[in-house]
């Protein structure tokens, strides 16, 4: 069922205005936490609501921030994620745009629960309208006394730093993230150690999703349980799902978790383009596998979507109908990672080149037929053998796309053209 929490008050139109955010109870959650609770009930309430982080792991929230050793005496930083890179995905976007403040007040919340005083923001370089807005709310936040030192007359303080960055892929993982906000090349690292323990300027650090942070102050002001008491049994809450592709009213839909695909495709999103067959969805972002139309009673929840053998991920739902080319679906994503690729592992560097060399080849009449064993054996190879995630995210839709449409890369490869008419190309 559609439920606006996060969505509650967006399509008013002065929201992104801190005296308008304020009439309609941004900061609240901020002075509630401020004055009257201590860090460790911040991460209570958090762990209670069962949050699970946005960004694409669904990793909890509360869990993850108990990790940083507050202890220590080095400082702790947050960085909230708004590197939203991921096809499809545009939910991030719509918060930043619409409610900044919510955002941002998040970032504080977050921020206090582990008992860091200098956070960052680091923003995507290709979203303009979205930096100014937050650029804006951050001054504002500032001016009213809601960050810097003293905040609201207790003894907290709070610097925000906003990063824009240089629009790369790569920067949205975590610790190439990291990497770029230290001012070096975008480059993932390994893990352990992990964020938590050694981030930024190797101190405790904590990176969540714009989605994730944005959730904190309703979550403050109304209660863990509250929360809890919308989604499944282990997803909890609602999510914004970006729906793309063919279908008539493509956008952001907030729904509780567990509504089945069926119901956000026909329902929400109007239903397929021109009324013709569904082929196939990819219900998490570029770099998951693909679901069939027998699946579309799936719910939209993380165990459920992996039961169903893909994932939930970014949240972005992207639609094709039966006169998508799936040769060239793979194609389009193959070039995308190898372009993104940070080229510090061999497998990915290497391998991503090699699948968009032969899947460009295969769409393009010189298939032989040797190539898909070649493509699923590089594929496997690159899958689990990388120091971040976007090897296997290059990996699964070739994987994925091969299981699924078999033939039509035969075809592909015998008649030298396209066994379905496509949309999009002249064949
Ligand atoms: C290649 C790659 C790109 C990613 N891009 C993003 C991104 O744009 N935004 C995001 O929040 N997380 C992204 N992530 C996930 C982050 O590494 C991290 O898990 C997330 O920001 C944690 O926030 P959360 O716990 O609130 O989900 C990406 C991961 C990978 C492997
Ligand atoms: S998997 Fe790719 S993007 Fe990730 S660290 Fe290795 S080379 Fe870089």
């Amino acid at each position: 069922m559609q439920k606006h929490v996060l969505f509650e008050h967006i399509t008013d139109p002065q929201l992104h205005n801190i005296d308008r955010a304020i009439e309609l109870g941004a900061y609240k959650a901020w002075e509630k936490v401020l004055k009257s609770m201590k860090r460790e009930e911040v991460v209570q309430v958090v762990k209670d609501s069962g949050l699970r982080g946005r960004g694409g792991a669904g990793f909890p929230t509360g869990l993850k921030w108990s990790f940083v050793p507050v202890a220590s005496p080095k400082p702790k930083y947050l960085c909230c994620n708004a590197d939203e890179s991921e096809p499809g995905t545009c939910k991030d976007r719509v918060l930043m745009e619409c409610d900044p403040h919510s955002v941002i007040e998040g970032v504080m919340i977050a921020a206090f629960a582990i008992d860091c005083h200098t956070s960052f923001f680091y923003i995507r370089g290709e979203y303009d309208l979205s930096m100014r807005r937050i650029e804006k709310a951050i001054d504002e936040a500032y001016k009213k006394g809601f960050l810097g030192k003293n905040i609201l007359g207790t003894d907290y303080d709070l610097e925000m730093i906003l990063h824009r960055g240089g629009g790369a892929y790569i920067c949205g993982e975590e610790t190439a993230l990291l990497s770029s906000l230290e001012g070096e090349k975008g480059l993932s690292r390994i893990k352990p150690p992990f964020p938590a323990v050694s981030g930024l300027y190797a101190c405790p650090t904590v990176v969540n999703n714009v989605e994730t942070v944005a959730n904190l102050p309703r979550i403050v002001m109304n209660g863990g349980q509250w929360y809890a008491s919308m989604g499944t049994e282990k997803s909890k809450g609602t999510r914004i799902f970006s729906v793309s592709g063919h279908v008539k009213k493509p956008g952001n839909y907030e729904l509780e978790l567990g509504t089945p695909l069926r119901t956000l495709i026909y329902d929400y999103a109007g239903g397929m383009l021109d009324d013709k067959k569904l082929k196939c969805v990819i219900p998490g972002g570029s770099s998951v596998p693909v679901l069939m139309p027998d699946q579309l009673d799936t719910p939209l929840d993380f165990e459920s979507v992996q039961a169903a053998g893909s994932m939930l991920g970014s949240g972005a739902v992207i639609v094709m109908n039966e006169d998508t080319c799936m040769v060239w679906v793979a194609e389009i994503l193959a070039h995308f990672y190898m372009h993104e690729s940070c080229g510090k592992c061999t497998p990915c560097r290497q391998g991503t080149g090699w699948l968009y060399e032969i899947l460009h080849r295969i769409e393009h009449g010189l298939g032989k037929k040797e190539d898909l064993d070649t493509l699923l054996d590089l594929a496997k190879n690159i899958e689990g053998n990388t120091i971040c995630a976007l090897g296997d995210a290059a990996a699964t839709p070739v994987i994925s796309t091969i299981k699924q449409f078999r033939n039509e890369y035969e075809y592909h490869i015998e008649h030298k053209k396209c066994l379905v008419k496509s949309d999009f190309r002249l064949r």
